[in-house]
């Protein structure tokens, strides 16, 4: 076993027991890892799930999704457990029995409204629900004596395909591995022109290939189990009941690339995943699939760790997730080095998303014809989709590349739909003109997030949660992300409100487009997506809120001089500017 004494999970242990970190902790956890105090310090103001100040006993995140939200049936549930626990939203209470904020979506959008309550997903929210939750925390009741069925994660699978159709025994594809050798696998995997499930589509045996061909003192596999991207849950599912495919896709890896450990970087609200994890870890260390001689080979050592992240969505970028490794905030570096040269220690490291290293054991022990014979010539074998919003059964589903957005549709029985959201707030949004497009790296790409919208959405407001989402998650580093996305937002809102004119929708294009140009890393590149897609093919939506004015200011200048008139005491009629002056 390889635990290693990792920043982030000192930072959690602390968190869970005084429900904040205090200085005196930090100045602690760096005298014990030998970190300056200021990387510490900073390491916990970056991750959202670690606080200078106590939480509640009951500590509670409602997750933000746009597809699934904190709304059933009419009630805004958020603001609903608020009142009950008489308890500001963002506050702790001033017993420290309760707090309540919101977070971004925490990957359960087939679940309806969901929370995380002190780490632990609550899924299926309603009203009813929603009133014993408060009468249960007034109780003090501990979570173990909550109804267990309100905390099952059941995996809702409507269609199976390349991957999820086949099975494996533990060990199947290391074997085939080891019988071809470390060219022959690497041959096979370039063979199958596998492309990475994480979003960017880059070829896996490149990559494999490239980091075996950088020269280090030592190789690492990293897997990305950070599914950040709104409304995909798909790496929740692989996670769940593949672990062992993709611990072998890892060890594959290493065997290719000559790694000695490996990672699997696991998003914080996947949390409760870790006794499973770990699990598997150790029955395939007991296998010998894992550890010092794998499988008999005395020169194949390799093992994994598991280091959990805490609420960044920008982890996801893979060399903020290896910043992360590091023990550092999640900020992106500079690209060139890539991190198959540059990468964990400065050493050549693979990141792989959860899919494509479960698909490179199934191509390992299957070869890459298997593989090739679904898909498109550009987009081999198959996606999984994860599919919220408004359609008959949202959940996860399987099919080949080169797939239609309207058979998908179909499939998943969404009716009367408006629009798509494929790939996340990063991706793509079509309108009902594009449903004939096909999903394919070179037509739509996507990691696995597949958001329906039926006619009754307000889309703008789905915009503008998307422009908050990326206000919010930027990591702050360069300045066209970290003020370009609150402009945006802000100009969002000033036309939500029925406060924009003409001249606001020129602005977010004109901003859009230098927050995607001068961005540093693929947040930024991608952030304003939403908004050019929407300006291109819902301009309706846009325009039909805007003021008659080709100009109108963002803030009405009367109300803004009220703070002033209640520091003078001076609020009399003569103080105040006329109606229409401002
Ligand atoms: C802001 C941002 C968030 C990302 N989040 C994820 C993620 O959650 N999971 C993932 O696999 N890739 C994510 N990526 C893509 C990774 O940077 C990287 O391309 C991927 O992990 C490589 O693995 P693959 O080749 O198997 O797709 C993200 C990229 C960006 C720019
Ligand atoms: S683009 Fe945004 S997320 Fe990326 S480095 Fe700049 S501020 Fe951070």
């Amino acid at each position: 076993m390889t635990e290693h004494l990792h920043l982030l999970h000192i930072l959690h242990e602390l968190q869970q027991k005084h429900r904040y970190i205090s200085e005196k902790s930090i100045c602690e956890v760096a005298a014990q890892l030998s970190l300056p105090v200021s990387q510490v310090r900073a390491v916990v103001a970056f991750y959202a799930f670690f606080y200078s100040t106590p939480c509640g006993h009951y500590h509670i995140l409602f997750s933000n999704c746009t597809s699934c939200g904190y709304r059933a049936g009419g009630t805004d549930l958020l603001r609903l457990l608020s009142q009950k626990l008489s308890v500001n939203i963002g506050q702790t209470r001033k017993d420290e029995q309760v707090s309540i904020d919101e977070t971004s979506c925490i990957g359960m959008c087939d679940h309806g409204p969901s929370l995380l309550i002190n780490g632990v997903p609550l899924v299926h929210l309603d009203a009813e629900k929603i009133e014993q939750m408060a009468t249960l925390i007034e109780a003090d009741k501990p979570l173990n004596g909550w109804p267990p069925a309100w905390f099952h994660v059941k995996d809702h699978i409507y269609k199976r395909g390349l991957l999820l159709d086949s099975s494996l025994s533990a060990g199947d594809g290391l074997r085939a591995t080891l019988t071809r050798g470390r060219e022959g696998t690497l041959t096979e995997i370039i063979q199958s022109k596998l492309r990475g499930r994480g979003g960017a589509g880059f070829s896996t045996g490149l990559k494999w290939r490239l980091c075996q061909q950088a020269a280090g003192e030592a190789h690492y596999v990293v897997c990305n189990a950070d599914e950040g991207e709104p409304g995909t849950f798909k790496d929740r599912m692989l996670l769940q009941q593949h672990a062992d495919a993709l611990c072998e896709g890892m060890t594959i890896c290493a065997y290719v690339i000559g790694a000695y450990q490996g990672f699997i970087y696991l998003r914080g609200e996947y949390r409760y995943l870790l006794p499973h994890l770990q699990a598997t870890l150790m029955h395939r260390r007991k296998l010998g699939l894992l550890g010092t001689a794998i499988l008999g080979q005395t020169e194949f050592d390799f093992d994994i760790d598991i280091v959990v992240g805490a609420g960044a969505y920008i982890c996801g970028e893979e060399s903020a997730l290896i910043e992360s490794l590091e023990g550092k905030p999640g900020i992106p570096r500079s690209r060139p080095p890539f991190p198959v040269a540059h990468g964990y220690l400065g050493q050549p490291t693979v990141v792989n998303n959860v899919e494509t290293l479960i698909a490179a054991t199934h191509i390992a022990c299957k070869g890459s014809a298997w593989f090739t014979a679904l898909g498109t010539p550009a987009s081999t074998g198959s996606k999984l989709l994860s599919i919220s919003g408004d359609c008959a059964a949202p959940g996860i589903y399987e099919y080949p590349f080169g797939i239609t957005i309207q058979q998908i549709l179909d499939e998943c029985g969404a009716v009367n739909v408006q629009a798509v959201q494929v790939g996340g707030p990063a991706g793509t949004l079509l309108d009902q003109t594009a449903f004939n497009r096909q999903l394919a790296f070179e037509d739509v790409g996507t990691g696995g997030s597949f958001m329906i919208f039926n006619q009754e959405r307000d889309i703008l407001t789905i915009i503008h949660q998307f422009a908050a989402f990326f206000a919010h998650e930027s990591c702050g580093f360069c300045t066209p992300c970290r003020v370009g996305t609150i402009l945006l937002k802000q100009g969002l809102d000033k036309i939500m409100i029925g406060q924009g004119a003409r001249n606001d929708m020129a602005e977010l294009q004109r901003v859009s487009e230098l927050v995607r140009r001068y961005s540093h890393c693929g947040l930024g590149h991608t952030a304003a997506n939403p908004i050019l897609d929407g300006l291109q093919y819902f301009s309706q939506a846009f325009e039909q809120r805007l003021t008659p004015y080709d100009f109108t200011a963002r803030f009405k200048l009367d109300a803004a001089l009220q703070e002033a008139r209640q520091l003078t005491r001076h609020d009399g009629k003569e103080a105040h500017l006329e109606q229409g002056q401002d």
